[in-house]
């Protein structure tokens, strides 16, 4: 059969020719790098296809689809992450052959095509990154992306037109997607293949460029060679599988054109370039100049090589030597620094937290028994109170509430202070953490003072104070003298006392159960205990008698209260105090007669500020009402708040 065949095609001799190629002084270690590139890249295309097969480029479906493979195809997550790690290895494998090339001096005469034919390749490689970081149409890969074709706009001349046709017209989406998609499966790999076969045709027809050939008797490629570069393959291939076991790659939010995105960077490879674009001075001069001209000059510089060595002679090499290893050690120096930079970031790192939140909770949503909606990923978030309710309080009430400390997304609230450092501000009004709940209450009834206490920090509670002293009559909200602080603060010793702490703790069972935040269980009989304590003051001892309702007319009733408007008489209303219901009109009209009235400090959220879908977002976010999660809240901030405080 064999000779059959080789005596129609001629096999033998080929497979003689590329086996038994001269390696004069012997297989050595330092020659396996362009195999390993040809070997990441055979796993890129087998891998390429694989994800080809189950992925939908546009933008309702990419996000979808590449969900799908990530979490739901047979092994897909390895295939991806190998395709992930691979591309990212394949760029570090290029870059040491390409140091190693320069400083063996194989870019010389008679080399100097297959050199250029290495930068081509280059360019092809990044370019396929570049270009594969879109596709999972993610908000990391979206908000990089952009910068990149913002780039594209400032060459020179034709700017404009390059970034039109990248990006498929004048605006970044669907075309944008389609176009990528184009470049990474089919263009540029097409011309990989062709420029690859190109590369090694002539570096056979010039050969090896030997290291030294005394190092050790002239073998040839099969079997030394061929051995060596199959131990560096399979090690490459167990560190990138050992990743993405490891550490699967990441999927982020479906990409959303509204929401911000401040923690986008490009892949860490040209971190280096991000960072140098960054340099004021750079940004003094202009994009252009620092992502078209000077890149362009160092590519200029690199093209020279073969000749700059050809006219320099043994100066030219080492001048070129000099140029690699410089560029080597600015890169490295510009991805440290932009590592160590984002690191220390409290923005950045707010950001990132915020983004993989935002990531984990698609993929939680996705999974969920809701799956992804027909109108595509992008909504999952968009109608998720989870969310959307901290983006919405961090927007809406983080000017004067905190949430647990923060802004209800994480971080700490900074003002200036009179030297102009900033400091943690402190907030103006109670904080919502656990608002509702039986904390909460526990707060309100046992230490009203305290609960409050944080509305001592506004303008106007000094100012009305200050009116209060100087004997003018106003109506605030005071946490240390109204008739509420006096009924918690005068009956303080009987609320704490033993006989009492049953009562208490039934107390704040039917608040909370009042309330009712979803999630929560209670106890039926304490709630009765509770409801009889707060209308009719069953209380043991001196606060015997004492009820809410001597006040607060309408607690235990249904919201909204009938009569709706029982605050005429200064005492809000505890009608469901706490529920989603009373939640909502209480942000729509904290002035209302039946909330705080005259009393009211509160800026009313109307519907142009707050739409109605977004309040049911925010209250039900605050309420609890919305799938579980299994992804972290964020951390409290409440240390660090009172700390600055007491400063
Ligand atoms: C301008 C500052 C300010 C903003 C903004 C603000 N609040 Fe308030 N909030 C207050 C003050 C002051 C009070 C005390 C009662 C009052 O003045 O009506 C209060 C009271 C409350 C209470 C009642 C707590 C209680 O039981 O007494 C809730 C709930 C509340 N705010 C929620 C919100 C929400 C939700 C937002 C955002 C949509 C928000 N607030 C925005 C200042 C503010
Ligand atoms: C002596 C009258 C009085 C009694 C008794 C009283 N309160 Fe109040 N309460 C007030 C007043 C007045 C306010 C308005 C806040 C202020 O001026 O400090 C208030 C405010 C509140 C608030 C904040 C309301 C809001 O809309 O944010 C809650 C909650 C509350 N009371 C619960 C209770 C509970 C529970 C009881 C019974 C254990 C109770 N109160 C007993 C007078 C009273």
């Amino acid at each position: 059969m064999i000779n059959w065949l080789d005596n129609r095609t001629g096999f033998r001799e080929l497979m003689h020719e590329a086996l038994y190629e001269r390696v004069p002084g012997g297989a050595r270690w330092r020659y396996v790098w362009g195999s390993t590139l040809v070997f990441t890249f055979t796993l890129q295309m087998i891998t390429g296809f694989m994800l080809w097969s189950a992925y939908s480029p546009s933008t309702r479906t990419a996000w979808e689809s590449v969900y799908y493979i990530q979490n739901e195809m047979f092994i897909g997550y390895i295939i991806r992450g190998l395709h992930h790690y691979a591309a990212q290895a394949m760029v570090v494998l290029m870059a040491i052959h390409l140091v190693q090339v320069v400083i063996d001096g194989a870019y010389k005469a008679p080399r100097e095509m297959n050199f250029w034919l290495g930068i081509v390749l280059m360019m092809i490689v990044l370019g396929l990154s570049l270009t594969g970081y879109l596709l999972p149409w993610d908000q990391k890969g979206y908000y990089a992306t952009q910068v990149t074709t913002n780039i594209m706009s400032a060459t020179p001349v034709v700017g404009p037109e390059v970034q039109k046709l990248a990006q498929g017209g004048s605006d970044y989406g669907h075309l944008t997607l389609t176009r990528f998609f184009a470049m990474h499966a089919g263009i540029l790999p097409a011309a990989l293949v062709a420029f690859l076969a190109l590369h090694i045709y002539v570096f056979r027809r010039h050969g090896l460029t030997v290291h030294d050939a005394k190092h050790a008797p002239d073998t040839t490629f099969w079997p030394d060679q061929v051995l060596k570069d199959a131990v560096a393959c399979l090690a490459v291939l167990a560190v990138v599988l050992m990743l993405a076991i490891l550490r699967p790659a990441e999927l982020s939010a479906p990409a959303d054109p509204a929401v911000k995105f401040d923690a986008a960077r490009p892949e860490w490879y040209f971190l280096f370039l991000f960072r140098f674009l960054r340099f004021h001075a750079v940004e003094a001069l202009g994009l252009t100049f620092g992502a078209i001209v000077v890149p362009g000059i160092i590519m200029g510089i690199l093209t020279m090589m073969p000749i700059t060595a050809q006219v320099l002679g043994e100066w030219g090499h080492r001048l070129n030597k000099a140029f690699i290893w410089l560029m080597a050690i600015a890169i490295a120096v510009l991805t440290v620094m932009a590592f160590y930079e984002d690191a220390n970031d409290r923005g950045h790192q707010a950001a990132l937290a915020e983004a993989h939140r935002d990531g984990q909770r698609a993929i939680e949503l996705a999974s969920g028994p809701d799956k992804i909606p027909v109108d595509g990923a992008v909504s999952l978030l968009r109608r998720d109170p989870y969310t959307q309710g901290p983006r919405l309080f961090a927007q809406h009430c983080a000017a004067c509430h905190r949430y647990n400390g923060h802004t209800g997304r994480g971080t700490l609230v900074m003002e200036m202070n009179a030297e102009k450092v900033p400091v943690i501000g402190a907030p103006t009004a109670v904080d919502l953490g656990t608002f509702g709940k039986r904390e909460w209450m526990t707060g309100i009834v046992t230490d009203y003072s305290n609960h409050f206490a944080w509305l001592k920090n506004a303008q106007w509670f000094k100012d009305a104070q200050a009116k209060a002293a100087a004997g003018e009559s106003v109506e605030f909200i005071n946490p240390d003298g109204s008739e509420m602080a006096d009924w918690t603060s005068g009956n303080v010793e009987s609320l704490k006392s033993a006989e009492n702490a049953d009562n208490v703790k039934a107390l704040v069972e039917f608040l909370a159960a009042e309330a009712g935040h979803a999630g929560a269980e209670f106890d039926s009989a304490l709630i009765e205990q509770g409801r009889k304590l707060a209308t009719e003051g069953n209380w043991a001892g001196a606060l015997n008698g004492t009820s809410c309702k001597q006040c607060h007319e309408t607690i235990g009733d249904a919201f909204p209260a009938q009569p709706t408007d029982d605050g005429a008489s200064g005492y809000p209303t505890m009608a469901k105090y706490g529920s989603a219901a009373w939640l909502k009109d209480f942000i729509r009209n904290p002035g209302a007669a039946r909330h705080y009235g005259a009393k009211n400090q509160m800026t009313a959220s109307t519907p142009e500020k707050l739409t109605d879908t977004d309040l049911d977002l925010l209250v039900r976010w605050m309420t609890g009402d919305h799938t579980a999660s299994k992804v972290p809240d964020y951390p409290g901030q409440m240390e660090a708040v009172k700390a600055a405080i007491s400063k």
